[in-house]
């Protein structure tokens, strides 16, 4: 398609699909011709907002997520990698089910202040958010339309409660920053709050666990990666950013024009739809070389995986991190990592997320 179509009109769906390194590099770019304000959501989490009001958001929270706050957690992420992986002491386990997802959620929901008992109903709520219908029937998707409104029900009474609680009493958490972060004099609204906490959740957590896994699942398609690592465990966070670019745990994002304007040979009209492929992107040859191949060390590495500009991913220093401690206690602790020889890998069903629903090793 990127050969062929860079540009393309999607008549099912009703958007342009743009894929071409160049062209997805400018849509995200210019985010005052290509506007976030979208879906469900528009104009209240930061990642449906377009400045100056993206701005406000973001500002509020940023200074909560540099790599250096970030690196704060590095002994928690170790420890509870360490559990989990000593749970699989009889040496099988499926990565998705018993690594890479509790890893993620109980270290989102540490970062909140919710408490150690409420991880079982935090799992729970994180999976029906990023849900997607078993199949293309107007029930399946009703279905998971209710048990998302449920679940986002239910986190925002959830969220309420603690954050009255932390207004009250703050400690050393993210919601306590939160309720105190102040920009020119401006708070964040108890709404904002709630839908900043439910967007963590949302954004972060299966896109994490799906960056573990692909990288597993590279771990167990090239045993030469396997061996090159073990003998250079340093290389590592070379191998995450390789993973990200190859196996992109998020493969595409969504644009709203907000004028006509020219996309390549297309004449893109204002208010169309657009979706920005970073998946194809990522293996431009215009822009990597030999992009097929996946090139531990590869420099420069400019994927696209977390976007770029001004909505580039706020997680992105705690993805990283979780997945270069996840993968390395985890090549630390076994000898060989092998996919088990009967296991299909099935896809997540989506268009755009990449990720598999279980990998037994
Ligand atoms: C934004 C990918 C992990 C929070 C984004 C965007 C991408 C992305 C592509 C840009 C969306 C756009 O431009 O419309 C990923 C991937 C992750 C990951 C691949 C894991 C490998 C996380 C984590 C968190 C997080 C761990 C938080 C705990 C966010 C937020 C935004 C965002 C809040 C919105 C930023 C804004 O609008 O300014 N992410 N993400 N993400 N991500 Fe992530």
């Amino acid at each position: 398609l990127r050969e062929e179509t860079p540009v393309r009109y999607d008549k099912v769906r009703n958007c342009w699909d743009v894929f071409g390194y160049d062209n997805v590099h400018r849509v995200l770019k210019d985010y005052a011709l290509f506007s976030s304000v979208r879906g469900a959501s528009a104009g209240t989490s930061m990642l449906y907002t377009d400045p100056p009001k993206h701005a406000q958001l973001r500002d509020l929270v940023n200074k909560a997520f540099t790599p250096r706050e970030i690196q704060a957690f590095a002994p928690r992420i170790e420890a509870i990698a360490g559990d989990l992986l000593e749970r699989a002491r009889g040496g099988a386990m499926d990565i998705v089910h018993d690594f890479a997802t509790p890893l993620p959620v109980i270290i989102i929901a540490e970062m909140l202040g919710a408490p150690q008992e409420d991880r079982e109903r935090f799992k729970h709520w994180s999976d029906v958010l990023v849900e997607s219908a078993a199949d293309d029937s107007d029930e399946a998707f009703r279905a998971v339309l209710e048990r998302r409104q449920l679940a986002i029900a239910e986190l925002t009474d959830y969220f309420a409660a603690l954050l009255e609680e932390r207004a009250k009493q703050p400690r050393e958490d993210l919601i306590s920053l939160l309720l105190a972060a102040e920009i020119d004099g401006e708070r964040l609204t108890p709404r904002e709050l709630i839908s900043f906490c439910i967007l963590l959740l949302a954004a972060g957590n299966e896109t994490t666990t799906n960056l573990i896994t692909n990288g597993v699942r590279l771990l167990t398609e090239r045993p030469e990666l396997q061996r090159e690592l073990r003998r250079q465990p340093e290389a590592v966070p070379d191998f995450v950013e390789e993973t990200l670019r190859y196996y992109p745990p998020i493969v595409a994002v969504g644009r709203v024009a907000k004028e006509d304007t020219a996309i390549g040979d297309a004449a893109v009209k204002a208010g169309d739809q657009i979706i920005a492929w970073v998946g194809a992107a990522n293996r431009d040859p215009a822009k990597f070389d030999d992009p097929e191949s996946f090139v531990l060390g590869r420099k420069p590495n400019a994927h696209m995986s977390f976007g770029f500009g001004i909505h580039f991913c706020l997680g992105a220093p705690l993805a990283r991190l979780e997945a270069k401690l996840a993968l390395g206690a985890l090549l630390a602790r076994t000898g060989e990592i092998r996919a088990l020889p009967d296991a299909e890998l099935t896809p997540i069903p989506s268009s755009f997320v990449f990720g598999v629903k279980s990998h037994p090793v």
